[in-house]
């Protein structure tokens, strides 16, 4: 890459920082998360029975400042000792924007995102840094890995393959057609059989990919990728 080249790379990235839209808070979608540990896990529980590496591997993608990873780590750590006890999991948050991506590796909240956080989950998952922000604990970042990744580098998206869980919420509302078929496509051959993809409350993948079965869940609706032994394929 030349001098020019990089200077364009550079300039790129930081308009991107400025015009991508990064709203969000902790615990945006409690729908989602009763979904996810009323019926999801423990269906993917008993299909995984059968491995032998007790893994399961979420991502987060268009995390923003980390508000959704984290948040998803926290309910994973109240399954650790029930559904998920014995399992290892990974929670990959990823953006495209480089203030977000450091902000979420800090892990650091005001009560603008902390807005919908019960008091049980800020004394249990969060220490405070002064008198108006917490701080998510190491044991809830342990699960996280936080990096930059635009949706768009099909290179990068080839190599995000092993998924059990994908959140890409409030995302792709950003995207032409086009962009928007190719990402999902690209979620559908990341997840793992019988994995599901979730996308932003007010999102639907009409028109955009006939592979995902629509599931409905109390207030919310997720994509499911069926499992090998389904007989759905
Ligand atoms: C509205 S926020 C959504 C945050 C979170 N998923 C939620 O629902 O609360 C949208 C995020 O998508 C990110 N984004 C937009 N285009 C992207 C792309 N091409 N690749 C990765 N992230 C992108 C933005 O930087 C922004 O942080």
């Amino acid at each position: 890459m030349c001098y020019k080249d990089f200077s364009r790379e550079a300039e790129l990235r930081e308009l991107l920082n400025e015009i991508t839209i990064g709203e969000t808070c902790l615990f945006r979608s409690q729908p989602q998360l009763d979904a996810l540990r009323k019926v999801i896990l423990p269906e993917l529980a008993t299909e995984k029975t059968k491995q032998i590496t007790k893994r399961l591997r979420i991502w987060s993608a268009g995390c923003s400042t980390g508000e959704e990873a984290y948040t998803l780590a926290m309910n994973m750590l109240e399954e650790s000792e029930r559904l998920l006890k014995g399992w290892t999991v990974e929670i990959l948050a990823t953006d495209l924007n480089d203030r977000s991506v450091e902000s979420a590796k800090a892990g650091i909240y005001g009560d603008y995102a902390l807005r919908s956080t019960s008091e049980y989950f800020k004394r249990k998952y969060f220490a405070p840094v002064d008198e108006k922000k917490l701080q998510v604990r190491p044991e809830v970042k342990k699960l996280v890995t936080v990096s930059r990744l635009n949706l768009q580098d099909d290179s990068k998206m080839l190599f995000m393959k092993g998924m059990d869980l994908i959140f890409c919420c409030n995302v792709l509302i950003y995207f032409d057609a086009v962009s928007k078929s190719k990402v999902v496509n690209h979620f559908f051959t990341n997840l793992n059989f019988g994995g599901y993809f979730f996308l932003g409350t007010s999102e639907s993948l009409m028109n955009l990919n006939d592979k995902f079965h629509l599931v409905h869940f109390p207030g919310s609706i997720g994509y499911w990728k069926p499992s090998l032994s389904s007989g759905k394929l």
